[in-house]
């Protein structure tokens, strides 16, 4: 497996060494050596998804919020109390784009002491499309349904229910569809058809 691509960063000198961001398919790679969870994956999967389908719908470089979506939560597995802190170091010592750091540390916005709010499109795209995609993860548990089959009035209803997975943060969602310029119908009509690929 591409040890280069994944030893960018562990060893003395990485800096010297920056390099820019990974194709998706090498972003899958490095998903996989960080994350083990079996839901983990399937979360950074689904934001990707959901980042590719606005990256279409704002004409931006699909690949770039692809990646962005994938790798956000890297670190999580490994360090859930400082997240995003220690990927926020690997990806500034990996010489990734700026524009990519600043979503991932955006996406953190109340967490750790991370107070930056999102100042790009990528950004607010990954605060908003973050934490919905639970709700529709844990809809789906209830109902086992593609994600493109799923109504959206139940969605939403997902969303202004606090007892519906309870753990999922609706302050961010909501935040990032006010940075994003998109109403939450607008946002979940989205998700509906950009989830549709996933299995
Ligand atoms: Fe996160
Ligand atoms: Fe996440």
């Amino acid at each position: 497996m591409a040890s280069s691509l994944l030893n960018a960063g562990g060893g003395p000198g990485s800096v010297a060494c920056a390099m820019p961001l990974p194709t998706p398919a090498e972003a899958r790679l490095l998903l996989e050596h960080y994350v083990q969870d079996t839901y983990q994956r399937h979360h950074a999967l689904m934001v990707a998804t959901a980042m590719e389908g606005y990256a279409r719908h704002f004409q931006e470089d699909a690949a770039l919020w692809h990646v962005t979506g994938l790798l956000h939560d890297l670190d999580f597995e490994q360090h859930p109390d400082t997240h995003p802190a220690e990927e926020l170091r690997w990806f500034r010592e990996w010489g990734y784009p700026e524009e990519f750091i600043h979503a991932v540390e955006a996406h953190a916005h109340g967490y750790h002491g991370f107070a930056t709010l999102p100042a790009t499109r990528l950004a607010a795209a990954l605060l908003a499309c973050d934490e919905i995609c639970g709700i529709f993860y844990a809809y789906r548990k209830l109902n086992p349904v593609r994600y493109g089959e799923m109504k959206a009035g139940s969605i939403k209803k997902k969303v202004a229910e606090p007892a519906f997975a309870a753990k999922v943060d609706r302050r961010t969602i909501h935040l990032g569809c006010q940075h994003l310029g998109m109403t939450l119908d607008e946002h979940v009509a989205h998700l509906i058809k950009s989830l549709a690929p996933l299995e």
